[in-house]
């Protein structure tokens, strides 16, 4: 039986199933089907169910078969905020934050994004998918089949361009599926020191309609911050990329309370991140247009700053995600162990809610809710079995990666 597959015995099959984004309690609904099953047709779920009732209502044999006896089967984590492509390094400037600098007070300085900004400048193309590649491996072995993608190391029309013709070129290499951000307005280059708004010009004037024209991004995010792109520059940009076609993203509230969540939750932005400092009212603003929270603990926890109040947002109604960030500065790391470890055992989430995070709210995030985040019938067969019998050792085993199978559009791609 050509394309078809048939995975029975799972211990627990989670589904994920229902509206979405999930919001307060619904995050707990996770949908557990005991000694589950499904089958898969080419890349779509064709039937979800017990082990006995697939057998029951469908012929499976001459079905390729996964018996998950004693496994956990889930659908595929999607890390909802990455900046994974980029050329060199900051470990050095690693070391100087373990000794106390700030990370604010590096970029000031000329080092941070603007460093990597110029490694990926000289970087040419093939070097970068090379890099990529490497990035999406380590990504799919730890049971990641979607992953959204920001520019951002560019800050110049060309070297935009690049990373992102980078991006698509490695979605036609690479089973991980990628949705491509614009992130034009991560920081200020030296050309425009001291004239962010003109850059903000630049970014709309010249390089959003050559992004928009080419299809290269679903989204445009820029770094709503202190000393970055004030609220006014950053919803002026983001306005402009919706006249595009483009959805909004932020950066918000991350280093300090800017007001972020609150532009993201009026200008209908599908996400923002990191609200490390995200105000009462911002929370308020976000639950009532049930704009995603993505959340990045990681990055917190690199950068020795305090968790985003999860718990707080979650029960105030905000849908959550939970994401890497993977980026070299504040959080050189793709591992979705730590970051179901930190949302476990200090932003207070339980198992049920974290699995939602990194699964239908994600996909929500990236705007693709309606195709994956759950397996339901009709839906992309993105799925990973774990080598666990339960969802609940995923935080309990800390920073252990529990995936051993990885299907993507019904192939095992891992
Ligand atoms: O999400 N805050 C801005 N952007 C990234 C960091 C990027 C970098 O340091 O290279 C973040 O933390
Ligand atoms: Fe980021």
């Amino acid at each position: 039986m050509e394309g078809k597959l048939f995975i029975k015995h799972a211990h627990e099959l989670v589904t994920c199933a229902g509206s979405f984004p999930k919001i307060g309690k619904e995050m707990n609904d996770i949908e557990i089907i005991h000694d589950g099953a499904l089958i898969v047709e080419n890349d779509t779920i064709i039937a979800v169910g017990t082990t006995a009732e697939l057998l029951q209502t469908h012929n499976v044999q001459d079905m390729p078969v996964i018996d998950a006896t004693g496994k956990c089967v889930l659908p595929g984590f999607i890390d909802a905020h990455t900046h994974f492509v980029f050329a060199g390094d900051r470990s050095e400037e690693f070391s100087w934050r373990l000794n106390g600098m700030r990370y604010i007070d590096i970029m000031e300085r000329g080092g941070g994004i603007m460093n990597t900004v110029r490694s990926t400048r000289k970087a040419d193309k093939n070097e970068l998918l090379q890099l990529g590649l490497t990035r999406l491996n380590n990504m799919l072995a730890m049971g990641v089949t979607t992953i959204e993608g920001k520019s951002g190391y560019g800050l110049d029309l060309e070297t935009e361009i690049k990373q992102l013709e980078v991006m698509k070129e490695l979605q036609q290499a690479h089973a991980v599926e990628i949705v491509p951000t614009f992130m034009g307005a991560h920081a200020i280059p030296p050309e425009y020191k001291g004239r962010s708004s003109e850059f903000i010009d630049y970014l709309i004037d010249e390089v959003l309609p050559v992004v928009a024209k080419s299809k290269l991004a679903a989204f445009c995010d820029v770094f709503c911050e202190q000393g970055v792109f004030s609220v006014v520059e950053s919803r002026k940009l983001l306005l402009a990329a919706q006249k595009l076609g483009l959805g909004s993203k932020l950066h918000a509230d991350e280093i300090v309370q800017l007001g972020g969540a609150e532009l993201a939750a009026e200008i209908g932005a599908v996400s923002a991140e990191h609200l490390l400092h995200i105000s009462d009212q911002g929370i308020e603003r976000m639950a009532a247009t049930k704009t995603v929270g993505v959340l990045l603990p990681a990055t917190a926890f690199s950068l020795r700053e305090p968790f985003a109040p999860a718990r707080k947002m979650i029960d105030a109604g905000i849908p959550i995600a939970l994401a890497t960030d993977f980026n070299p500065g504040s959080c050189y790391t793709s591992s979705i162990p730590l970051v179901i470890a930190l949302a476990a055992l200090s932003m207070h989430m339980t198992p049920a809610e974290i699995i939602t995070a990194l699964t239908m709210n994600a996909a929500a995030a990236v705007g693709a809710a309606d195709r994956i985040g759950s397996l339901e019938v009709g839906k992309q067969a993105d799925i990973i079995i774990l080598e666990e019998p339960s969802h609940l050792f995923l935080p309990y085993r800390v920073g252990m990666n529990l995936v051993s199978t990885v299907i993507k559009k019904g192939k095992v791609a891992w």
